[in-house]
């Protein structure tokens, strides 16, 4: 079978043959509201209350001892106003995909290490999203979070291949990405980006999926890119939500001028100065996942 007809099969699968995992429409109105900076709070909270499962979730984590208020916290709105609308927009998109993309794991694929290691990219863009002030909104964590989305899907609905990649990986000694490409012509990053224009992601969050390897190529939002890229450096380098996918990953020089580096050691400095700052933001935000 040649390549080229293996990329045309496993496209025309995503878009229309298999059944992909709906993303909740609460998600998907949440993912919308990320973007209207005249969202409110209440209108969040309204959406949120169409589901009541996550809407005892988001209660939980208010009232959890981490935020410590005083009084019990009953109603959405209120809760919102302690958690922070970010952190609100936050937990309801990893809720809603965690439970989308659920499937139980083998030993070619940890479930549960996959959804770490999208979590801990997340936090660390987020919070180097704060601190060097790039202009990423609040999508840092988000596109963090969604930037492997193919991972699992290839895993599930290709499940052969899948195999052989990580047969290939491992007896040469290759990142991830370049053992896809020999086995079936395209990456986890397209097939992420498949996937999300069928959820009808905003497209700066498609640019991130598809680009988080080769940063310069982003025609969205180059620094989200750039952001998200780093961070998944930054997270394997630290071993930090270990993924295996991410074996043989480097920095990708042309991503400097984005980020306003002068040079690549100064990804070196910051993996020094974030391992434990990016450690207790972790800690912080595993109490929304568990
Ligand atoms: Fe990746
Ligand atoms: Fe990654």
């Amino acid at each position: 079978m040649s390549l080229q007809y293996k990329i045309d099969q496993i496209r025309a699968t995503i878009e229309s043959e298999i059944q992909l995992p709906a993303l909740p429409a609460v998600a998907m109105e949440v993912v919308d509201l990320i973007d209207n900076p005249r969202t409110s709070a209440s209108k969040l909270g309204k959406v949120i209350s169409t589901d009541q499962a996550l809407t005892a979730k988001v209660l939980r984590i208010a009232n959890s001892p981490f935020y410590g208020f005083p009084r019990r916290i009953a109603t959405i709105d209120f809760a919102i106003i302690v958690l922070g609308f970010d952190a609100v927009k936050e937990v309801v998109i990893s809720l809603s995909l965690m439970s989308a993309l659920q499937r139980r794991s083998d030993e070619h694929f940890d479930t549960n290490k996959f959804w770490d290691h999208s979590i801990t990219c997340g936090v660390a863009a987020r919070r180097l999203a704060r601190d060097l002030g790039y202009r990423v909104s609040g999508e840092a964590f988000v596109g963090g979070l969604l930037h492997d989305i193919g991972m699992p899907i290839f895993h599930r609905y290709f499940n052969k291949d899948f195999r052989e990649v990580i047969r290939l990986q491992r007896e040469e000694a290759i990142p991830f990405y370049d053992a896809e490409k020999a086995v079936i012509g395209v990456t986890h990053q397209e097939i992420g980006g498949w996937l999300a224009e069928r959820w009808n992601l905003p497209p700066q969050l498609t640019d991130v999926i598809i680009n988080h390897h080769r940063p310069n190529q982003a025609d969205v939002n180059k620094e989200l890119v750039a952001l998200i890229h780093l961070s998944d450096v930054m997270c394997q380098k630290m071993n930090l939500g270990t993924s295996m996918f991410d074996y043989g990953v480097e920095f990708d020089v042309n991503a400097l001028q984005t980020l306003r580096f002068h040079d690549a050691s100064y990804v070196d400095t910051l993996v020094e100065k974030y391992k434990s700052i990016f450690e207790e933001d972790l800690e912080k935000t595993h109490n929304f996942s568990d």
